[in-house]
């Protein structure tokens, strides 16, 4: 069976940053810890007046093209993941395909073209259907583009404004990849849920509490599902978990999970258990509520281990990184977590070829996702060639009067028209609604 996977990635972050604890927080008049500590964020990228979803995509797919030398031949199928999209009809990757036939020879002409849509998960799935398209023997010896890019933008005063950000990450699905395999074993759980929607209007409408407690059933349900169908994880089995990461405390919880369900620490348990008086599994008990009690007592339990403590320092912690500086992407957000693990492997000289990382997508709505992957041979070229750092430090440092005109330009409801922040620099550039991203 040939195995199929992400043979190369990309990421082009929004060039502005806006700095949480120094400048958000005392304009909201809150304690920057609640933002450094509580949600685990230091910054938001932002996108500049000329940024824009298509942009920021085409920019991360071009440079995938021309580190991997790849001409539009070499692609049969474009996605993008979205949920920022402004056009109903034509989908975002026929304006990134524009963009990338400015600047390559020849053009995307028979390649499938599309767009997925499922709030944040939508990257994962349109990495599943890229799988699908090369395991089914429709591709043609080709690869496929996927491009996960947002404008994570929440109306003003939002709770959930702390947890802004924008970028893209583009992700070249191929077989023999050079950077990870993905299972086909796949678990899900999925339910119609209204926390989070946008229904014809730009910003979210959220219950953000609520979403938080619906991330945490569907991913149990989705956990539960894997272990149905591949079975349980030794702990020593998997190097990383990432996860889909609005901000990073919503991955403190998820982890717990995770830790509960995928790897099946039994010393653990059997240590607390004798602290409850039974171990913490649902045949145990007689009711629901005593289940529920005796778990919550698990959990909270299991965090204040040294165990645990030293599985979240080296399993999930080093996914969170890059989502500090930068918050939610979104659709590309997971896709971000894994890059961030593979870079602080990187980073610590670790050879982590042929390790497993066990990914959790999640999308509001409701749907989360388990997969597993392996990673292959060249990982470390391929994230060798990344950019990040220069990217993340080369960004602007918004003032709060910045922030204020750059979040109205960004809003589809007002009509303001402003200097940009920053200079394009070899990039594409916003060519106005409905018009693909000029190259400047
Ligand atoms: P909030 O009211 O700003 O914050 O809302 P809070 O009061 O709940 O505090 C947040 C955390 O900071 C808490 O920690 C506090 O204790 C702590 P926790 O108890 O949860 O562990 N805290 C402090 N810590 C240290 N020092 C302090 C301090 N003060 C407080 N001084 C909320 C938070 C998540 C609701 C908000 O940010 C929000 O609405 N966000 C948007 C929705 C969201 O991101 N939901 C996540 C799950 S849904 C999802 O992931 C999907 C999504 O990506 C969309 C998609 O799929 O398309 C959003």
């Amino acid at each position: 069976m040939t195995a199929v996977g992400i043979d190369a990635v990309e990421i082009w972050t929004g060039n502005l940053k806006l700095d949480l604890p120094g400048v958000f927080a005392p304009e909201k008049g809150e304690d920057p810890e609640k933002y450094t500590k509580g949600l685990g964020l230091n910054a938001s990228s932002f996108p500049d007046s000329y940024e824009d979803i298509v942009t920021m995509g085409a920019n991360a797919a071009h440079r995938l093209m021309e580190r991997k030398r790849l001409e539009p031949d070499d692609i049969g199928r474009i996605d993008v993941a979205t949920e920022s999209a402004f056009d109903n009809s034509k989908p975002v990757s026929t304006y990134i395909a524009g963009c990338l036939e400015s600047v390559f020879d020849g053009d995307f002409h028979h390649a499938n073209k599309g767009e997925r849509k499922f709030a944040c998960i939508a990257g994962t799935q349109s990495l599943d259907d890229a799988y699908n398209w090369i395991r089914a023997g429709r591709n043609r010896g080709r690869g496929a583009l996927v491009i996960a890019t947002d404008t994570a933008l929440y109306a003003r005063d939002d709770p959930g404004e702390a947890t802004q950000g924008a970028g893209a990450v583009a992700l070249y699905i191929t077989e023999d990849p050079d950077l990870v395999t993905l299972s086909t074993e796949q678990g899900y759980g999925s339910a119609d849920e209204t926390d989070f929607l946008k229904p014809n209007q730009q910003f979210p409408s959220v219950d953000g509490k609520r979403s938080v407690q619906v991330y945490l059933a569907r991913m149990r349900e989705a956990l539960v599902d894997y272990q149905s169908v591949a079975g349980e994880l030794h702990l020593d089995d998997v190097r990383f978990v990432p996860f889909h990461t609005p901000f990073p405390g919503m991955v403190r919880k998820a982890a717990m999970l995770a830790y509960r369900h995928i790897i099946r620490d039994t010393a653990v348990e059997d240590e607390l258990a004798e602290e409850i008086g039974r171990q913490p599994r649902s045949e145990a008990f007689e009711t629901d509520d005593e289940f529920r009690d005796a778990l919550r007592e698990y959990m909270d339990g299991l965090k204040e281990t040294d165990r645990y403590q030293e599985w979240y320092a080296e399993t999930i912690d080093p996914t969170l990184t890059i989502a500090r500086e930068v918050g939610n992407w979104y659709t590309g957000s997971v896709h971000v977590a894994r890059i961030s693990a593979l870079k602080y492997a990187l980073e610590q000289g670790e050879d982590i070829a042929g390790q497993t990382l066990a990914v959790g997508s999640y999308g509001s709505g409701a749907q989360a996702e388990i997969h597993t992957e392996v990673v292959q041979d060249g990982w470390k070229e391929e994230i060798e060639a990344l950019n990040l750092d220069e990217q993340l430090a080369d960004r602007y440092e918004l003032t709060w009067d910045d922030y204020e005109e750059i979040h109205d330009a960004h809003n589809h409801d007002m009509d303001v028209d402003i200097e940009s922040m920053t200079a394009p620099d070899g990039e594409f550039v916003f060519g106005g609604w409905g018009r693909m991203g000029e190259r400047e």
